[in-house]
């Protein structure tokens, strides 16, 4: 038996369990090596098509691929043990019809081993969530503000300010909780209304730009860690400023390749250790 097999990962049962609970603790995943510092911290990996914007340098989410997706699913799940594993379907890969949705879904799942899906819509999507869960594919919700729909509404902007506009979130919530999500990614949304969503619903709400009354909480990685600075959405907390740590590093590293400091003796083969100086 592999060291592997004796670690059991957080399941999406696990995850629904979690309502109104110790909260849910997520962020991004692209690649193994990441995978495996934020594995032993967190209850969900999240491989988010922001990578789009992220790795890929795009601006919106819009032109990633499901095999894009697959190819950063499979590494995020070979670097983590521990953590639920979630792949993100991209635009254009699950709104066509229920069955499109259920080809691609299957196929993100068979192919890279995680554990579910998340999809981006409310109660237009309900139908095709209902039919996935009915079918063996777990799926993880995501309402407020949906990054792939980034032209219908208007750009980046948070979600809920208007009555209206506040009932369809609220309807949204309801409508992907009674299709069998399993958790639901509540995004950029006024947190008043953030709170009665996480109160009036029973599946356990995650929340990105929501309130810290949510079941959880969700960032991108890159944008905790300072790797993203491209813009930094109101609701990012940085934790750390890597971005200029890798710079200063560069800065170095250039410095002594033009002066022949590096490489050193110590970094090369077939040079002789020096000997120690005698300690008096
Ligand atoms: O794509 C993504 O990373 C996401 C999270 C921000 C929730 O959907």
């Amino acid at each position: 038996m592999s060291a592997h097999a004796t670690i059991k990962r957080v399941s999406t049962r696990d995850l629904r369990a979690r309502k109104g609970g110790v909260p849910v603790v997520c962020l991004t995943a692209y690649t193994a090596p990441m995978a495996q510092f934020l594995d032993p911290h967190v209850d969900l990996l999240l491989v988010g098509d922001s990578l789009g914007m992220v790795v890929y340098g795009m601006d919106t989410t819009l032109a990633v691929t499901v095999d894009m997706m697959i190819n950063h699913g499979k590494a995020v799940v070979r670097g983590s043990q521990h953590a639920c594993v979630v792949v993100d379907m991209p635009f254009a890969s699950y709104q066509e019809s229920r069955e499109q949705a259920f080809r691609n879904a299957a196929r993100i799942m068979a192919e890279t081993g995680c554990a579910a899906v998340k999809l981006e819509g409310g109660l237009e999507l309900a139908d095709t969530i209902h039919f996935l869960t009915e079918r063996g594919v777990p799926v993880m919700g995501h309402i407020g503000l949906k990054p792939q729909s980034v032209h219908a509404a208007g750009g980046f902007r948070a979600h809920g300010r208007d009555a209206a506009e506040a009932a369809r979130v609220m309807a949204d919530a309801k409508a992907v909780a009674d299709a069998g999500c399993f958790n639901i990614v509540l995004e950029g949304t006024i947190e008043a209304l953030s709170r009665e969503i996480t109160a009036a619903v029973d599946v356990p709400i995650i929340g990105i730009g929501a309130s810290p009354a949510c079941d959880g909480q969700v960032l991108v990685t890159e944008d905790v860690l300072g790797l993203f600075s491209t813009f930094k959405p109101k609701f990012v907390k940085r934790y750390a400023d890597l971005g200029s740590q890798i710079s200063d590093v560069a800065a170095q590293y250039a410095e002594e390749v033009r002066a022949r400091t590096f490489p050193a003796d110590e970094h090369c083969f077939g040079i002789p250790a020096k000997p120690r100086a005698l300690e008096v």
